[in-house]
């Protein structure tokens, strides 16, 4: 027990929920240590030399004397290495069947003695002692991966490894999931188990909820996202060159990779950022697409605590004209903590009070979490005991159910690494839907198991089904959120296929996207807190996962109404924007920070329905691209050092470059600007990028800056649709993409393209392939005011 366990352990102690989780903690030691076979010796292995290559399509396989290494570049340009005869499947991050190989890279020998695949994008190097370079065409080097390390247990059992890597001494690192204290990735070691961290979290805790081992390096040669496809508990530990370091020599970037099991083998896909996103989700999944009213404003907190608290919440936003779109329920709906039940005292008719509210435009939402009372007479307990030969949940390995400890008390954990398991939790949401509710928010699955000490999740030694292999939880943790994610998303299909289920999830790992988006958890309210929301949704977006957001506010304590305004403002322009907090933390509602916060909140919110159309169409651009909705300011100059070292802003797509406020008493802040003229929003100035510059930032907004001759669709003040248009750089070309839907469905929603020019002093918009003809109305901006230099 170290000094954390300790403290957390006198904190419990006291309350029921308190000696329960000391008992669960120590069961689940206990079962650990009877299980779980010590490694005790173990024999280090390293590939030794190279003996001989053999061909395959799209690369092939070369041999040394302890291990073998495979090469496959696939089609579309997604290159697959692994060590000890490792293939692509099975993988929880691909959909489906791998890739197939592209037929036109082949394995030749090089000119040390070595061999090489030469693809379109790559060329992958292998030295005679197992290095493995990625270069770029024109030869520069990307990633050179030096031959890996395994120990393997003498007694048998799950070799652990080491993989250690450089990167360009200009190389930047990002992603490995969620991680509060990124964007940049500075040195340190990141573990790779999803973790709650136990009530709220800022910048300097890690991991969080959501990791995988997904990172994406920046550098002047290029871009690259490198996937180590394993989900054993494991660590990156990352270390950023230098140029010039000692007597003029460049340090390269260090990455190394440890992993206590699976296999070792790695994707990786290269180009620019737009590039790589594309690859990667065209590997792992493109993302889902939100229903557009999961696009609009969202209110939740935990303890509403009844119907009627629910009614003047939202009759507290009509009243104020503040648009509201969306409406969580918390555990607290819940009788008595159990997961698909009402305490129907408190909420006697949700179906009632869900059309009540759809009539007013505000969809209800529900938390779902995984664990089931572990109770004879629950009904989901009970079904989920009939499922398949041993039921749902997961078991130890004496085949008896694992039992943990959260909200409700004793629980046992459905195990959807089971496919029988997923079909049957999907179908359990068909409760959620007659109760009213549009959508789910999936919380607690780490999964969590509330520990005194210790790690608050279950043992390790526990047994998962990993689609019928068969494992235990060292290799279905990080997976459990993702499967989760599946079997809801499936079971939502299958329920109502005609609607665009809307789920998002605390955890989860890579190709999560496919299923629905993520939230920060339970942010600290603080302004640390606040940078942290946008390094998570920032991480995450270059990761493959688009749709996220920040509990608006901070989940715990008050913040002061200048911070809950600056997180609203920020929030505004995020993919999730949702206020919400704990049980025991101040209120959240706009009205409560007083008139003056009330009155810019209204701006922000109508902001966000104004761009709406906007948020839609990134919402189907991030679906057919990969690319996230927030990205940062580097996605379209990724060589630019300076942007690469921005953090505190982003961009909305291509169109938007958005400065939140992110320190206590600014109203004027920097703003680093890519290439090209910026048009700030409200003043309509104009400014010239790349550099920097200082920009009004009263309480009243953030600065948004426009890109010139980019093309916003948004809607307009009748509520239909318009183009605004901001005017061109004289003698460019600007433009943009446009995808409107039904809201909702899967109606094929066709991208619009629309050409900005100047002619003779005035802007003129062209609709691509169209004859021209614009639909909509399209209202200027920018043309007034000369350019600031
Ligand atoms: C977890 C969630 C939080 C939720 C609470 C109660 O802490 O992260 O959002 O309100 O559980 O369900």
């Amino acid at each position: 027990m170290d000094g954390r366990d300790l403290l957390r352990s006198v904190k419990m102690v006291g309350s029921v929920q308190g000696m329960r989780s000391v008992r669960s903690a120590w069961r689940h030691r206990r079962a650990d240590a009877r299980e779980l076979v010590p490694r005790g010796a173990e024999r280090a292995r390293v590939p030794g030399l190279l003996v001989s290559a053999e061909p395959e399509p799209g690369g092939g396989v070369v041999r040394f004397a302890r291990s073998e290494l495979r090469i496959r570049v696939a089609v579309g340009g997604a290159v697959f290495w692994s060590w000890d005869g490792a293939g692509p499947l099975p993988s929880y991050a691909l959909p489906g069947a791998a890739p197939e190989p592209d037929t036109r890279a082949r394995l030749e020998p090089d000119t040390n003695g070595g061999w090489q695949v030469v693809a379109e994008r790559l060329t992958v190097v292998v030295s005679r002692h197992g290095a493995v370079e990625l270069r770029t065409p024109g030869g520069v080097v990307l990633r050179r991966e030096l031959p890996p390390r395994w120990w393997e247990p003498v007694a048998g059992g799950a070799a652990r490894w080491v993989q250690r890597s450089e990167v360009p001494a200009d190389a930047r690192f990002f992603g490995l999931g969620g991680r509060a204290g990124g964007p940049r990735l500075r040195e340190g070691t990141y573990r790779l188990w999803n973790t709650d961290p136990g009530g709220r979290f800022g910048p300097g805790d890690d991991p969080l909820y959501l990791t995988m081992p997904v990172q994406l390096v920046v550098s002047d040669a290029g871009t690259h996202l490198a996937f180590h496809d394993n989900s054993w508990p494991g660590a990156v530990t990352l270390r950023e060159g230098e140029e010039g370091a000692g007597s003029g020599h460049d340090r390269p970037g260090a990455c190394e990779v440890r992993m206590e099991g699976g296999p070792l083998r790695c994707w990786v896909v290269v180009g620019t950022p737009a590039r790589v996103l594309r690859g990667w989700t065209a590997l792992t999944g493109a993302p889902a697409l939100p229903p557009s009213w999961a696009l609009g404003p969202q209110h939740a907190r935990w303890g509403f605590g009844s119907e009627q608290e629910v009614r003047r919440v939202v009759a507290g936003y009509r009243d104020r004209e503040l648009p509201l779109s969306v409406l969580h329920l918390d555990i607290d709906h819940y009788d008595a903590h159990q997961v698909f039940t009402v305490d129907r005292e408190r909420f006697p008719d949700l179906p009632g009070l869900a059309k009540e509210l759809g009539e007013a435009g505000v969809r209800l939402v529900s938390i779902v979490d995984p664990a089931v009372p572990a109770s004879v007479g629950n009904a989901v307990f009970d079904s989920g005991a009939a499922v398949g030969a041993r039921g749902a949940f997961v078991r130890d390995a004496q085949g008896r159910p694992v039992l943990g400890e959260v909200w409700p008390g004793a629980c046992v954990y459905p195990d959807f690494t089971d496919p029988l398991v997923r079909e049957w939790w999907g179908s359990l949401y068909e409760e959620r839907l007659a109760q009213g509710f549009s959508g789910v928010w999936h919380d607690m699955n780490e999964p969590v198991s509330f520990s005194a000490f210790g790690d608050p999740t279950l043992p390790r030694s526990a047994r998962h089904s990993l689609e019928g292999v068969g494992g235990d939880h060292r290799e279905a943790h990080n997976v459990y959120g993702l499967t989760m994610a599946r079997a809801g998303y499936e079971g939502l299909l299958r329920l109502r296929p005609d609607a665009r289920p809307f789920l998002f999830s605390r955890s989860g790992w890579a190709g999560m996207q496919r299923y629905g988006g993520t939230w920060s958890g339970d942010v600290a309210t603080g302004w640390p807190g606040l940078r942290a929301s946008l390094a998570l949704v920032l991480g995450l977006g270059l990761c493959g996962v688009p749709y996220s957001g920040p509990d608006v506010g901070g989940f715990d304590g008050s913040p002061s109404p200048e911070l809950y305004l600056r997180w609203f403002q920020l929030g505004a322009y995020m993919p999730l924007f949702r206020t919400h907090a704990a049980i025991d933390a101040g209120r959240r509602e706009p009205w409560e920070f007083g008139p003056e916060v009330l009155g810019h909140a209204r701006e922000a919110l109508r902001e966000r329905e104004r761009l709406l159309p906007y948020f839609v169409t990134l919402a189907h651009l991030a679906r057919l691209t990969g690319a996230p909705y927030v990205r940062p300011l580097w996605w379209g100059a990724s060589g630019d050092r300076a942007l690469r070292d921005c953090e505190d802003a982003f961009l909305l797509g291509d169109a938007l470059l958005v400065a939140p406020v992110l320190e206590e008493g600014a109203v004027r802040r920097p703003v680093r600007l890519p290439p090209g003229r910026w048009y700030d929003t409200e003043t309509g100035r104009a400014y010239e990028g790349p550099g920097q510059v200082m920009v009004d930032a009263p309480l009243s907004r953030i600065p948004v800056l426009a890109r010139a001759g980019a093309v916003i669709p948004v809607r307009g003040a009748d509520g239909a649709p318009e183009l605004e248009v901001w005017a061109p750089r004289p003698g460019r070309t600007g433009g943009g993409l446009v995808v409107r839907d039904a809201g909702d469905g899967w109606g094929r929603a066709e991208p619009e393209r629309y050409t900005s020019r100047l002619v003779a002093g005035r802007v003129v918009v062209e609709r691509d392939g169209e004859k021209g003809a614009v639909e909509c109305p399209v209202r200027v901006r920018g043309l007034a005011g000369p350019a600031q230099p």
